[in-house]
């Protein structure tokens, strides 16, 4: 038994409405457990556009929300990108260091450390995502990757500050890809990840690591089985109100 965070990243998809929508659903379906204290060991969590952030606030009791992005800088002339003070109110969590941000966006481990900084002392948990590419795990650099990411983004952070962050491994050639790492191969990683933080941070302690990567109804329950999988990061399965809550129904015989 365990708690597990079931998330969704919905990355550039849903309109205001669209996202209204989905949560109403959801909110219904799961209000059915509502009496059932292991709902309290899941937490349901939904990264949407940033525009729908506000109008799907206070539409659940069961689900949190969170920033699929934020700046490090607290405001001023940087035209297109959203401060903490703007979503803390809406957000529980803000997700950082995708692995779409690194690339499409070109995001540095040191932007990623200042964005982790921003985030905790705006009282936002961080998400920090991790994860090789295929010509990384190919070349049997699996491991030197993930261990450069962890160091270089959660350089200058405190211990207890390393505490209050949630972690997913996200192996790039896994995510949209239909490729889910197996079982083994992504509790190896995460063991590997929870060893290392413990390193970096000087103190032994259970971490929160989701995995994220080709997702589905049809392969959660191995993966979240795991002893050091805490739960899932869902992109395209997240997009479709029914597959979603499959696996938030499956989740809840782990916890
Ligand atoms: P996917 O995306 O489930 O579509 O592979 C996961 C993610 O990018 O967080």
């Amino acid at each position: 038994m365990k708690d597990l965070i079931i998330a969704a990243n919905w990355k550039m998809n849903k309109t205001v409405p669209q996202s209204i929508s989905f949560i109403s659903d959801l909110d219904i379906r799961i209000s059915q457990w509502k009496l059932n204290p292991k709902l309290n060991k899941l937490e349901i969590l939904i990264f949407p556009p940033a525009i729908s952030l506000y109008p799907m606030n206070g539409r659940s009791e069961f689900i949190s929300l969170g920033c699929q992005n934020i700046y490090f800088e607290e405001s001023g002339a940087y035209t297109g990108e959203i401060a903490v003070d703007m979503i803390r109110e809406y957000s529980k969590y803000a997700l950082i260091g995708h692995s779409e941000r690194r690339e499409v966006f070109s995001e540095t481990d040191e932007e990623i450390n200042k964005k982790i900084k921003t985030s905790l002392s705006a009282g936002l948990t961080p998400l920090l995502c991790v994860g090789e590419t295929l010509d990384e795990r190919e070349a049997g650099n699996t491991f030197t990757k993930i261990n450069a990411q962890l160091k270089n983004d959660l350089s200058g952070l405190s211990s207890e500050e390393i505490e209050k962050i949630v972690f997913a491994y996200e192996p790039v050639w896994a995510i949209g890809t239909g490729k889910t790492a197996t079982p083994e191969q992504a509790q190896e990683v995460h063991e590997f990840i929870t060893n290392e933080i413990n390193k970096i941070s000087g103190k032994e302690n259970k971490r929160m690591i989701l995995y994220g990567g080709s997702v589905k109804p049809e392969n959660s329950k191995e993966l979240l089985t795991k002893k050091d999988i805490n739960g899932a990061l869902i992109g395209g399965a997240s997009l479709n109100v029914d597959s979603f809550f499959a696996i938030i129904e499956k989740s809840l015989e782990l916890v």
